[in-house]
């Protein structure tokens, strides 16, 4: 249980403010996951039973928490994974996470259904950026889309390949976030809505348009979330396959990570695809209920691909101990989703650049007490229980 924070310290701080702050709707489409959740509550739950080894007496004067990721010397191992439509959690969302990941000097990946464009983002950025592809029904919208990126300089792809049908999410059946309801369901939306003064004024009046502004040119204007989201569930292509990978090979300069990978089958694929890397994730648990958790996933899908490319992870993530925790279990870096959302639906801007500090410093503490003193050191040896 935490107490009510006067000043927010943790994940669990963060996600008690924005609820109070996102009408229910909005709360619930990024706390939820898929069907009962399962694999959503493994994710942390499975970090969480990982031990790290305290150890004593080794000179931690000095503790250097940069890694090379693709690139770009970060301040840690951890990038801002993409997430959809986070202006709608706060007055253009997009651009005031970018802003505080180049503050933290950490990679922010901008999802194809951000609020805020890639243009949008660009300007707002001081530093190169990566950007996340959902591959839709006409190719000529990706390709599209990655010229646009590779026009404003964004370095990385993330290619997500775990949303060939959109997850059975019943938190958002049941809040009406697809549409759906009747009228005094739309009724309760409503007023729910009118009742978050905060959100009104930042979001909803002051944070216009709404529509994700990479598919602007596809949706009606001011379309709502139900249009939205019909758009996706029909837009977005089953039939993306290993093909596709080779054809986005060829259609961008930069680094290809592939984002949803689980399986060692598929991350051996990867290899041979000539991809640089793989995001292990389960799409935080809200596409295949039941799916293994991230960290659960890792081990295998590192002794798979046998060094020959980047093995990044996410899901679960909620502070440094968890990003020391992947890193050792062998990831190269972590992403985090919600543990970048909360802070900043709940204080914007001010709230990611808090939250990354706090991150930081946490590895920091983690690897002081460990007796580690730069990342190459975290190996499988910091870990009490090396396996879940
Ligand atoms: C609200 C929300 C929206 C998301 N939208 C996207 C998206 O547009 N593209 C994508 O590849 N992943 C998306 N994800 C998945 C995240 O990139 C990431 O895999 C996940 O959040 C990691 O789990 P965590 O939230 O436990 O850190 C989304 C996640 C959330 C919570």
């Amino acid at each position: 249980m935490t107490q009510r924070a006067l000043a927010p310290a943790t994940f669990a701080d963060y996600r008690a403010i924005a609820k109070k702050r996102l009408p229910r709707q909005l709360f619930d489409f990024i706390d939820g996951g898929a069907y009962q959740e399962v694999t959503l509550r493994d994710n942390a739950a499975d970090l969480d039973r990982l031990r790290i080894r305290q150890r004593v007496l080794r000179d931690v004067s000095h503790i250097d928490t940069s890694a090379d990721l693709f690139g770009m010397k970060a301040a840690m191992p951890l990038a801002l994974a993409p997430v959809g439509l986070a202006g709608m959690f706060r007055r253009r969302g997009e651009a005031q996470a970018v802003r505080a990941a180049n503050a933290a000097n950490v990679p922010f990946c901008l999802s194809t259904v951000g609020v805020c464009g890639i243009e949008e983002v660009a300007a707002a950025a001081s530093t190169p950026f990566w950007f996340q592809l959902y591959v839709m029904r006409d190719r000529g919208v990706a390709r599209e889309l990655l010229q646009r990126a590779a026009a404003v300089g964004c370095t990385t792809l993330a290619l997500t390949v775990d949303l060939a049908y959109p997850g059975a999410r019943y938190r958002d059946v049941r809040s009406g976030f697809g549409g759906g309801l009747d009228k005094w369901g739309d009724l309760a939306v409503l007023f729910d809505r009118a009742r978050r003064f905060a959100w009104l004024r930042d979001v909803a009046i002051g944070g216009r348009p709404h529509a994700p502004g990479n598919l602007a040119r596809y949706l009606p204007d001011n379309a709502t979330l139900p249009q939205f989201s019909a758009f996706a569930a029909q837009n977005l292509d089953p039939s993306v396959s290993w093909k596709d990978v080779e054809w986005i090979r060829g259609e961008w300069k930069g680094a290809v990570l592939l984002k949803g990978v689980l399986d060692a089958e598929d991350a051996r694929r990867a290899v041979d695809a000539g991809v640089q890397g793989v995001i292990v994730s389960n799409h935080g648990g809200r596409q295949l209920d039941s799916a293994r958790s991230s960290i659960g996933a890792l081990p295998s899908v590192i002794d798979a691909v046998e060094g020959r490319i980047e093995v990044l992870m996410d899901g679960g993530v909620r502070s440094g101990l968890d990003v020391v925790k992947a890193v050792a279990t062998g990831a190269k870096a972590c992403l985090i989703g919600r543990a970048w959302v909360w802070p900043l639906a709940a204080q914007g801007e001010a709230g990611v650049t808090r939250m990354l500090a706090f991150m930081k410093k946490e590895i920091e503490i983690a690897m002081a007490l460990a007796g580690l003193t730069n990342i190459g050191e975290i190996t499988r040896a910091a870990l009490d229980r090396p396996d879940i």
